[in-house]
């Protein structure tokens, strides 16, 4: 019998909706929410009304994309945190309803282990590579970082992560103190392959083990600037391209340094990335080089499946309804979730 999942992610500004049948993408439906641009960042209270007016759109042009009704749907997965509580709050209303309203169960959702199992996400007429377990993967988004172990699709282990920013918390940040807008990691990115990535060189973290931390650039980015403003007005507009470049070639190589590291200690050399930085194009060259240089196998998600989406909430919901993992009508969303 086949089995039909509907997700529905909601955490942060992003409201989408998919449809995955046996672990194929029917369709996966995603509404951006402009109106944090003016803000420079994410206002949570009109994330959570932008939700609210898009969830059912979004979900009925899922549907209709995968070309099937709502009785052909098994299950409803929802993300039910890390996130922003009210963000949450909407797609877990959401999909409580609609599992009472049509008798289906639902499926609790760890964002962040969904980030990572859109290498499993299968489309048609289409090949690509799946990572064997086990893996490593780089996992780098606007709210986390972390190098996990991943031994089975529902079996993860955190073995590094960020002590105070994520990367793209980094990207951003430096990006406002530039006048970029936000999100900025994307500005960066296309304005880094402009520039010099070794025009300027910032502070780097000296963290033991596998952990991160990114606040130190940040300050030290600020303050140079802030200098460099003193001397010179026009310094910023002068040197733009070369500050994204240089400031993405450090947070690349903080990522990587660590990385090379885990693979060390864990003797395991197939590594995955995903979540928004992965976006990147100079992390995506970075991992690329260590296939020829140190022998990795590496896995790169499409760009549609790096940003937050609902595609990856319904895989992760397709592995949890084969093990039967039920949610219950009383559950509340997580603005933090442990593994
Ligand atoms: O995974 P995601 O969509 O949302 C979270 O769960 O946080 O990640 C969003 C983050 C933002 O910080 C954004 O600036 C960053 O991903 N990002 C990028 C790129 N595209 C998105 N950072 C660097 N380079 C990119 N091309
Ligand atoms: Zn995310």
């Amino acid at each position: 019998m086949s089995i039909t999942i509907l997700g529905i992610e909601s955490s942060c500004d992003d409201t989408s909706a998919a449809v995955i049948r046996d672990g194929y993408l029917l369709s996966n439906v995603i509404a951006n929410q402009d109106v944090h641009k003016a803000y420079g960042g994410v206002v949570p209270e009109l994330a959570s009304r932008a939700h609210q007016q898009n969830i059912i759109p979004v979900v009925e042009q899922a549907l209709r994309n995968a070309g099937i009704s709502k009785k052909e749907i098994n299950a409803v997965a929802f993300t039910r945190g890390p996130g922003l509580l009210g963000s949450l709050l909407v797609g877990t209303s959401f999909s409580k309803s609609f599992s009472l309203a049509m008798g289906i169960p639902m499926i609790e959702v760890n964002h962040l282990q969904a980030h990572i199992l859109v290498h499993f996400i299968k489309e048609h007429q289409k090949q690509k590579d799946i990572p064997e377990f086990p893996f490593l993967c780089l996992l780098v988004s606007g709210g986390h970082t972390q190098i996990v172990l991943i031994k089975d699709y529902l079996d993860m282990e955190v073995i590094g992560q960020t002590i105070d920013d994520a990367a793209g918390e980094a990207f951003d940040k430096c990006a406002k103190v530039i006048g970029l807008p936000y999100p900025g990691g994307p500005v960066v990115d296309k304005n880094a392959q402009q520039g010099n990535k070794d025009a300027f060189a910032f502070n780097r973290p000296k963290i033991s083990g596998l952990d991160y931390s990114f606040s130190g650039l940040k300050t030290s980015f600020l303050y140079f600037v802030r200098d460099q403003i003193k001397e010179n007005p026009d310094f910023v507009k002068e040197n733009m391209m070369d500050l994204c470049a240089s400031i993405q070639h450090t947070i690349i190589e903080i990522l990587m340094q660590k990385l090379e590291l885990a693979v060390k200690q864990t003797g395991i050399n197939r590594i995955a990335v995903a979540g928004g930085v992965s976006a990147n194009s100079g992390l995506r060259n970075a991992l690329l080089s260590r296939v020829e240089t140190l022998g990795w196998k590496v896995f790169i998600p499409e760009f549609k499946f790096t940003t937050d989406n609902a595609a990856m909430i319904a895989i992760t919901g397709y592995y949890k309804y084969q093990n039967q993992e039920f949610a219950s009508q009383d559950i509340a969303p997580l603005a933090r979730f442990p593994y």
